[in-house]
């Protein structure tokens, strides 16, 4: 009981202001608010000034009123105006905020009843809590591992929902450094409102030390872990070709299937090639060669393994650099102009078998 009165004492009515978005979009909101205003203050008055002025009065025969064309257009045409002006305003936002940068850092984040749980590129990770470098931009791929969850952050006016069976994402780029709440903001169970956590915004150097902290490999080098352990290996071969397609190069590559589609090999369509591979098969390919995965391996597991994937493909992905420090800077030109000759044989990144 007295914990949840601290608990609710400790957050404050009015956000603060931690990300350049969210100022943008508190200007749109007061002027959202300023409107409203004006309009209700217009109706009200109006409302109570003509039946003052056309009250009953004694003596007095009311007399009917025609429309007037030019009252009529200028109340349609001023307000269509400024609902444009809101339209257009509120379009740009939205539009900024479903288009991540290129060179957004990818950060993960899976939902679960009732935790976040976040997987950074290097290999770090941590439960309800995230931290991110100052005036960078993050991207939040987010999953969840049972039911509809909403991942907020009020401070930096980012949330969405996180629904189970596909990746969701957002982005933002934090301003002012600080220890800021992260929220559920979807009824989501029993313990709903214990599904919290902060977001540390750090500046760069405090950043680089707290993430250099970590032990273990990156995400990519559990995913290649978890890649032999499932046996994966044994057919998706890596320089020549298995029972399975090989996996080099393919990451954000047009992918042919035997249904004369052609899909995009992003992060949504690795995962359901890993958890339901007869969904999609590639051209050339037989069904029913590689098992279900669906409920053998958690949304981290599948992180890693599409970490692992995209680690394959060097230049197609500029983040996350974790998994490649020794890729040297000489050896990028080669591998860009091998790739686009023949992708299955580009072999300029030893570190990856
Ligand atoms: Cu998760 Cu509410």
């Amino acid at each position: 009981m007295w914990a949840s009165y601290h608990f609710l004492a400790d957050i404050p009515f009015v956000a603060p202001i931690a990300s350049k978005e969210a100022g943008e979009i508190d200007l749109l909101w007061w002027f959202l608010s300023a409107v409203s205003l004006v309009m209700t203050l217009l109706i009200f008055v109006g409302v109570i000034g003509f039946a003052f002025k056309y009250r009953k009065r004694p003596g007095v025969d009311p007399v009917p009123v025609h429309g007037s064309n030019v009252l009529e257009i200028t109340w349609s045409i001023i307000p269509f105006l400024v609902m444009l002006v809101m339209f257009w305003w509120g379009a740009q936002l939205f539009y900024a905020s479903q288009n991540p940068p290129k060179e957004a850092e990818e950060v993960f984040v899976v939902g679960k009843q009732w935790m976040w749980k976040v997987q950074y590129p290097d290999g770090n990770r941590e439960i309800n809590a995230l931290h991110v470098p100052i005036g960078k931009a993050v991207k939040l791929t987010m999953a969840s591992e049972d039911v509809i969850h909403s991942f907020s952050i009020p401070a930096l006016r980012v949330r969405h929902d996180v629904v189970p069976g596909h990746y969701d994402a957002i982005w933002f780029r934090a301003t002012v450094p600080g220890h800021y709440r992260i929220f559920c903001t979807e009824y989501c169970g029993d313990r709903h409102s214990q599904m919290i956590g902060f977001v540390d915004v750090l500046d760069q150097a405090s950043y680089n030390s707290w993430a250099s902290g970590g032990t273990g490999g990156s995400l990519a080098d559990q995913g290649k872990e978890l890649f032999t352990q499932n046996g994966c290996s044994t057919c998706h071969l890596i320089n020549e070709q298995g029972r399975c397609p090989i996996l080099k190069g393919i990451y954000n590559k047009p992918v042919e299937l035997t249904d004369g589609r052609t899909v995009i090999a992003d992060d949504a369509y690795l995962r359901e090639s890993i958890l339901q591979p007869n969904a999609k098969i590639v051209k050339g390919f037989d069904a029913n060669v590689m098992p279900n995965f669906q409920g053998q391996l958690s949304e981290e597991n599948v992180i890693q393994l599409i970490a692992y994937i995209k680690s394959l493909s060097p230049t197609a992905a500029p983040t996350p650099t974790g998994s490649q420090p020794a890729a040297g800077p000489a050896k990028k030109p080669k591998a860009v102009i091998k790739e686009a000759a023949a992708p299955a044989a580009a072999v300029a990144q030893p570190p990856q078998q």
